[in-house]
Formats: C-alpha cells, sequence, structure tokens
C-alpha cells in the first residue's frame, strides 16, 4: 500500500445523504410502492466503494467474477473460498447497499445441508446480508429462508447450467418453458426467496412474471418491466475483452481511460518525466546544506590524501 492510500477515507456527501441501510425488506418495500431497484455486481474495496457512494441498492458479489476478475472461460471454476475472500473486500467497503453473495457452482449442488452449510459460511465468514442461488432449488431456498438467511432466487439463462443449456442461449421462448419458469418462479417465492434474479429470458415473460410475484425481480437481459435492473460491473465500464451481450449499456469506456493513463505513466517513466522534484522528498535545508559541504570538501580531502 503507498503511503498516499488512506484506508477510511472521507465519505462522499452522496453517501451522508443515504445512509439507510438497504435490506431484503427494503426491496419488498422498493416494490410495493413501483420504486425501481438499482444492482451492480462488484468483486473488491476500491469498485464496491464506487458503487455503494454512487447509490446502487444492491451489490453483489457475482460468480462472474470468475470471468470478469479472475479470467476463466466461465463461471464453473471459481470455489468458495475465493468467493468468501471476494466478498469480505465488498463487504469492508459497503455501508448501505445489500451484499448478496452469488453461490459458487459446487456449493450447493450435492444436497440441501451443504448448501445451507455454505450460505451460513458466507453469512459468518464474509459478512454476506444474503446469498444467491441458480435455478428451482425450491428446498434449498426453504432451509436457507428457515434458518434466517435471506435467499434471493436466478431463473432463465443461469450460467452455472451452461453445459445443460448447450450455451448461453436466451430461455422461456416456448408455451411450456414460460409455464416452466412460471411456476418456478411461484415456487421460490412460496419459498422464501427475498428476491428473483431473472437472466436472458424474453421481456414480455419478465413482464407478466414480475406483475404475478409477490417478491421484487431483477432483471438482466429480461428487458424494462423487471422491479429492478442489474449489470455487470465490469460490462458497463467496458473493462471486459469481448464484445458485449445485446443488454448491455457501455456507460463508460473506463478500458481506454485506463490504457491511455497507465501508456502516459510508462512514457512519463521513459522520458525521466516521472517523477518531478515536487514529486520527491526532500531534505530539511540544513542536512541539505551539510551533504552540499561534505559533498564540496570531498575533493580536497582526496588532495590532502593524496599529499
Ligand atoms: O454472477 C453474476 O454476475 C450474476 C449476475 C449477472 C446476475 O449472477
Amino acid at each position: 500500500m503507498s503511503l498516499t492510500s488512506f484506508p477510511g477515507g472521507a465519505k462522499s456527501p452522496r453517501l451522508a445523504s443515504l445512509t439507510t441501510k438497504v435490506t431484503v425488506p427494503t426491496l419488498g418495500e422498493m416494490k410495493r410502492q413501483g420504486k425501481p431497484i438499482s444492482a451492480l455486481t462488484a468483486y473488491d474495496y476500491s469498485s464496491a466503494r464506487l458503487v455503494d457512494e454512487a447509490g446502487i441498492d444492491l451489490l453483489l458479489v457475482g460468480d462472474s467474477l470468475a470471468m470478469v476478475v479472475l479470467g476463466y472461460d466461465n463461471t464453473l471454476a471459481v470455489t468458495m473460498d475465493e468467493m468468501l475472500h471476494h466478498t469480505r473486500a465488498v463487504r469492508r467497503a459497503v455501508n448501505r447497499a445489500l451484499v448478496v453473495a452469488d453461490m459458487p457452482f459446487g456449493s450447493y449442488h450435492s444436497s440441501i445441508e451443504e448448501g445451507l452449510s455454505n450460505a451460513i459460511r458466507f453469512v459468518k465468514e464474509s459478512g454476506a446480508e444474503a446469498v444467491k442461488i441458480e435455478g428451482p432449488r425450491v428446498e434449498l431456498v426453504r432451509a436457507i429462508a428457515n434458518a434466517e438467511i435471506p435467499v434471493i432466487g436466478h431463473l432463465g439463462l443461469t450460467p452455472q447450467s451452461l453445459h445443460r443449456m448447450g450455451g448461453y442461449r436466451v430461455q422461456a421462448r416456448s408455451a411450456e418453458s414460460i409455464r416452466q419458469i412460471k411456476s418456478d418462479a411461484r415456487a421460490l417465492a412460496d419459498a422464501g426467496a427475498g428476491a428473483l434474479v431473472l437472466e436472458g429470458v424474453p421481456r414480455e415473460v419478465a413482464e407478466e412474471i414480475t406483475a404475478e410475484l409477490p417478491i421484487p425481480t431483477i432483471g438482466i437481459g429480461a428487458g424494462p418491466g423487471c422491479d429492478g435492473q442489474i449489470l455487470v460491473f465490469h460490462d458497463l465500464l467496458n473493462l471486459t475483452f469481448a464484445p458485449p451481450a445485446k443488454f448491455v449499456r457501455r456507460y463508460a469506456d473506463a478500458g481506454a481511460f485506463i490504457r491511455a493513463a497507465i501508456e502516459n505513466y510508462r512514457k512519463d517513466v521513459e522520458h525521466r518525466a516521472f517523477p518531478s522534484d515536487e514529486e520527491s522528498y526532500h531534505l530539511p535545508e540544513t542536512a541539505r546544506r551539510s551533504l552540499k559541504t561534505n559533498r564540496d570538501e570531498l575533493p580536497i580531502v582526496a588532495e590532502l590524501r593524496k599529499a
């Protein structure tokens, strides 16, 4: 860490005006009041702090970190320990947003007991305030909710089912699959899910589910009719290295901005233009003078030695 980084730092004025902690019941209240829920992923302290200070309601430590942070081709490899490590960093940064940890592939697929004990690990070991689970795992959702852990469902294009789906494909396009996703959504809500992420489904289907469910829906590639929207931090800022999906809107080109800044730094180093005198530490005046005097005397001393 550099001496110029101050852990904790001052709170932004915007944050001071947005201090009421968001909880899962807050999300339900927002749905009832027709207030859109803003959600975004984040994976580390600095990005989470920016997300929170920008007033985003829900911050998901998504297993998408496997791809956008760790460089894997899909989300399947990320482990519980890696997710816990990143969730802890995010939790330290956040004051207001609801912090949700994504349960990674393999952490809840063998049994309900395993899923429940990993959900408990997220709460105890990382400070997560809710967990998210992909697929219609109704009994697991019930068990986690019964253990007092808020749980968010995730239906539609569920990236952990990549191999079963045969690729990342928009889901719920046939009458049968629409019936299925609607009944899964109802079952998750009945089992105690506090909210539901809908990913990669036609907007008409997402609108119907949103209208039917008592819990909020949060869409990604599910059209504007959901109760909230979520995007991946790196997609929103163009910090990815592949063409974006149709539903992604780039709000900034942080990739180009960062690359240009780093290239300027490299050039300054190569031209000895960094650091400047102002960016250097100095000895106090007296010490500087004595250093200079000693240096000036050196040739004389050398002369005397020769004599
Ligand atoms: O992992 C993730 O980022 C997600 C969101 C896309 C919903 O699950």
